[in-house]
């Protein structure tokens, strides 16, 4: 019984893996705000739903997506941009729930970044299936901000590589709660989600989904 609650303890202890300079990876960190971050997630999703928008070169991305705070990444036909409101309603984006910036801050502030202020949540849904090619987030105004990335859901195979675009990436299995954190050397780091497995989440069931937390203004 001692043996067994000291088994379940440490499975929800937070860790901490450095992957690069300036980059970390968190295990669990998320954990203890899950029920927050749900339940801010589906008030977000009644207003903004997820949508699988097009590169400007005319591909439908697998992952679905939707935004919340001051303005939200999107892509179309003429580039990717932060627009202030949902192309698809109209709409301002939903504001970010205090649950989303507390957990994003004390992130940053246990990755050595304290004073993050997020003004943007991008917000990523995968099916079985889905994935997303390695990119840099380099549409923000101020590379001084790190990135602050929380998965949820079914576990995914995060790639993390260099500066540059061919450098191998290296591979992290990212489960439920995990939050990496990548700023300063690391800011311009290309990075990308290899095809989701299928799977059964009990909270999520078959989707993962990924808050990205930036600086974008
Ligand atoms: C992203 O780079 O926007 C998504 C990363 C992830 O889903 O873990
Ligand atoms: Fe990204």
């Amino acid at each position: 019984m001692t043996a067994d609650l000291f088994e379940s303890v440490a499975e929800v202890l937070p860790s901490r893996q450095a992957m690069a300079e300036g980059a970390v990876l968190l295990r669990g960190f998320a954990r203890p705000a899950e029920a927050g971050l749900l339940a801010a997630l589906r008030q977000i999703e009644a207003q903004a739903p997820f949508r699988r928008m097009f590169t400007p070169g005319g591909h439908q991305m697998s992952v679905a997506m939707t935004n919340c705070g001051c303005c939200g990444w999107v892509t179309d036909a003429s580039g990717y941009r932060y627009d202030g409101a949902d192309p698809e309603s109209g709409n301002p984006w939903p504001a970010m729930p205090a649950a989303f910036r507390d957990l994003a801050e004390a992130a940053a502030r246990e990755a050595g970044f304290a004073g993050f202020a997020p003004d943007a949540c991008l917000i990523n849904r995968y099916e079985p299936g889905a994935r997303m090619s390695l990119h840099q987030d380099r549409d923000e105004k101020d590379f001084a901000a790190p990135i602050v990335s929380v998965s949820l859901g079914l576990p995914a195979i995060f790639l993390f590589g260099g500066l540059k675009r061919t450098d191998r990436p290296q591979r992290y299995r990212l489960e439920h709660g995990d939050v990496v954190v990548w700023g300063g050397p690391s800011r311009l780091s290309f990075h990308g989600v290899a095809p989701l497995a299928d799977g059964e989440h009990p909270a999520l069931a078959r989707r993962r989904i990924n808050l990205t937390f930036r600086k974008a203004r």
